[in-house]
């Protein structure tokens, strides 16, 4: 059983990103900008977007984070993106995700434009993306991928159960794994999948990313399979923080039957926000 390390990964990747930061700057260009929306104070959202900011200091990035107030109109936030979309100092920028009730996500996605769409999430981006074309791809299936790259998990020919349909994370990496060159042949389960536990147990690779812990038990895997976590549930704990974060996997039962797996924290978490820095890189590459 080998562990996938993604915070070591993670760390390689970083490595590799800020080399060429340096070297863009020494070039005389301008350091990969990114830029954040944080409206409201939803805590999980704050904590990514604080790593998000470290993460672009330590590869040399210019990074801003707009912290807009909960009660911020759809309106005042569609303003806010279309400055974003028009500052040519800014090489792309996120809107973090969930967004208070009252203001429509997708109306506000729609709105980004397509080549500063860092997290891969407007229409055109996941368009392009199912037609194997020139994208950003969503940082979390980028980031699993560049897992198992890094760590020759085979995927062609290999059966592949993704559980979890999200727009994330579960639906653009059914369709990655199945592409020309991962070549996996790839059934979505999701909440209505009948015999959902049969359908995991065949697979050689199984992606849990549907937010409930420890949901893939030890006897719903196969021996030898490569199971990758993407849960981040947070839970109460008797530590100094109050909590802790716990995946989809239960990983006492399930390790002891892989070939290689990923563990919560620092298996696909360090990944996702390394990925998110790659995007902006190659926005900023694209600059004119
Ligand atoms: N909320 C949870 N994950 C993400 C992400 O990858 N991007 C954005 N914008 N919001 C999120």
């Amino acid at each position: 059983m080998t562990i996938i390390d993604g915070k070591l990964t993670a760390q390689q990747l970083r490595a590799e990103i800020a080399a060429e930061v340096a070297e863009m700057v020494a070039a005389g260009k301008a350091a990969p900008h990114l830029v954040a929306i944080l409206v409201g104070n939803d805590g999980a959202s704050q904590t990514y977007v604080a790593n998000k900011e470290k993460m672009c200091g330590e590869c040399g990035f210019r990074s801003t984070v707009l912290r807009l107030p909960a009660e911020t109109t759809e309106e005042e936030l569609l303003a806010r993106v279309e400055e974003l979309n028009n500052d040519p100092e800014v090489d792309g920028f996120i809107v973090q995700l969930p967004l208070p009730k009252h203001i429509d996500e997708q109306r506000v996605i729609e709105a980004i434009s397509p080549r500063k769409d860092v997290d891969g999430f407007t229409p055109i981006n996941v368009g392009a993306m199912v037609l194997g074309l020139e994208c950003f791809v969503p940082a979390t299936p980028a980031g699993i991928l560049e897992l198992l790259k890094r760590y020759n998990v085979p995927t062609s020919g290999k059966k592949c159960a993704v559980i979890g349909r999200s727009n994330i994370v579960g639906r653009p990496m059914s369709i990655l794994l199945s592409q020309k060159g991962w070549d996996a042949t790839v059934t979505l389960c999701h909440s209505r999948t009948a015999n959902l536990a049969e359908v995991v147990r065949e697979a050689d690779i199984v992606v849990a990313a549907l937010g409930i812990p420890g949901f893939v038990k030890g006897d719903m895997v196969k021996e030898g399979a490569t199971v990758i976590d993407v849960g981040i549930t947070r839970v109460a704990a008797d530590n100094a923080r109050g909590w802790r974060v716990v995946g989809d996997v239960d990983y006492d039962e399930v390790a002891p039957k892989c070939e290689y797996i990923t563990p919560v924290p620092g298996g696909v978490g360090p990944m996702t926000i390394i990925s998110l820095m790659k995007n902006t890189l190659i926005a900023a590459k694209r600059r004119k």
